[in-house]
């Protein structure tokens, strides 16, 4: 029988709630379709640096290697220690060693979920460049605690980072409905925006079966709002992506439905999975917490190994609930229940 090897990373705060709940979904799914999951836990979260010093231990990376697919559930409790370390700790330095370059994240209503839009058949599929860009972490302080103090953070773009998302995209359209939204800020930024205007003309050239347009990330805000229909594949940078897919997520009912997979598409080191939402501390423990969007992610983990049959099943039964009225008001079920009710929906 085929056997996958995952990585748990359930993290802090309602992580942990949402990783339990799609781990119990994905065995179930494996043993009805005829394949096997090994789930390997590992405890790096905010508490493991309080006891540790550190968010995962030196070799973690080599060890999380040897997996075939990470599921993540959230990283950050910024009572005890703060965001820019817990992310730079754990999830960053993942995204970045793995190479996991292409951040995909599906926007659509699942059936049943009213959202806050009078459009309601609007299917979007956001993907964000993973590694470079605004997240590259080049920069520095100086003159620290001084009226003289200055803070530099530079943007890193390059031919082959912004090249190979913009394939990805193209990619992506093609198996779609043909259409790629390409995203960026080059009337106000005229280096690095500009650069990857071009090479969006450049590829479209040689995708001529796809339908590209370039936008500006503030008319895309709009958009993504006005008329969602209109769109396909958005393609954009880390931080326009990281900021488009909430709204992505607002558009879609929520946080509790905005799954995230973060792909490394040459199969060089192994891709994770993790619901968007973060770890939630006001509602962490309520077990209130909507675990959709971690089972969704679940399912793209398992469309990734290859088991598209076991990730449609999956998409089937959450679709089932949702459209029965389970899991589409916030906070009104609970994650049990939740969870239950697809469990039940898994033919
Ligand atoms: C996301 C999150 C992260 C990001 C944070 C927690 C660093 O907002 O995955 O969208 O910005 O990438
Ligand atoms: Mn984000």
């Amino acid at each position: 029988m085929k056997t996958y090897s995952i990585a748990l990373i359930p993290g802090d705060g309602i992580g942990q709630d949402v990783t339990d709940a799609a781990w119990q979904v994905l065995s179930t799914v494996a043993r009805h379709s005829g394949f096997t999951l090994t789930g390997t836990p590992f405890p790096w979260s905010c508490a493991f640096y309080k006891e540790t010093g550190a968010m995962m231990p030196p070799d973690g990376i080599d060890t999380l290697r040897r997996f075939d697919a990470i599921l993540l559930g959230a990283v950050g409790w910024p009572a005890e220690v703060p965001d820019a370390v817990s992310l730079h700790g754990l999830l960053l330095p993942i995204r970045k060693a793995f190479v996991q370059y292409a951040n995909i994240r599906p926007h659509r209503l699942l059936p049943g979920v009213q959202g806050p839009l009078k459009a309601k058949n609007f299917n979007i599929l956001c993907i964000r460049e993973n590694t470079e860009g605004e997240y590259s972490g080049a920069g520095g302080r100086v003159h620290q605690g001084t009226a003289d103090e200055v803070a530099v953070e530079t943007s890193i773009f390059t031919r082959a980072g912004v090249e190979r998302i913009l394939r990805f995209g193209f990619e992506q359209a093609r198996q779609r409905r043909g259409k790629l939204a390409s995203v960026t800020k080059s009337n106000a930024q005229k280096h690095s925006m500009v650069f990857w205007d071009e090479i969006t003309r450049e590829l479209a050239a040689e995708y001529t079966d796809v339908e590209v347009t370039s936008y500006h990330i503030d008319a895309m805000a709009a958009r993504m709002v006005m008329s969602p229909e209109s769109l396909d594949v958005v393609v954009a940078s880390n931080l326009f992506g990281d900021i488009l897919t909430d709204l992505g997520a607002a558009i879609q009912g929520g946080l509790g439905y905005a799954a995230s997979a973060n792909i490394n598409p040459d199969r060089s080191a192994p891709s994770m999975f993790e619901p968007v939402h973060g770890s939630a501390p006001d509602i962490a423990h309520l077990r209130i917490a909507n675990p959709m969007a971690a089972i969704w992610s679940g399912a793209m983990m398992l469309e990734h190994l290859g088991e598209g049959r076991a990730a449609r099943r999956i998409m089937d039964a959450l679709e089932r609930t949702t459209a029965r009225g389970i899991g589409t008001v916030p906070g009104k079920d609970r994650t049990e229940t939740i969870t239950a009710a697809v469990l039940a929906a898994l033919d």
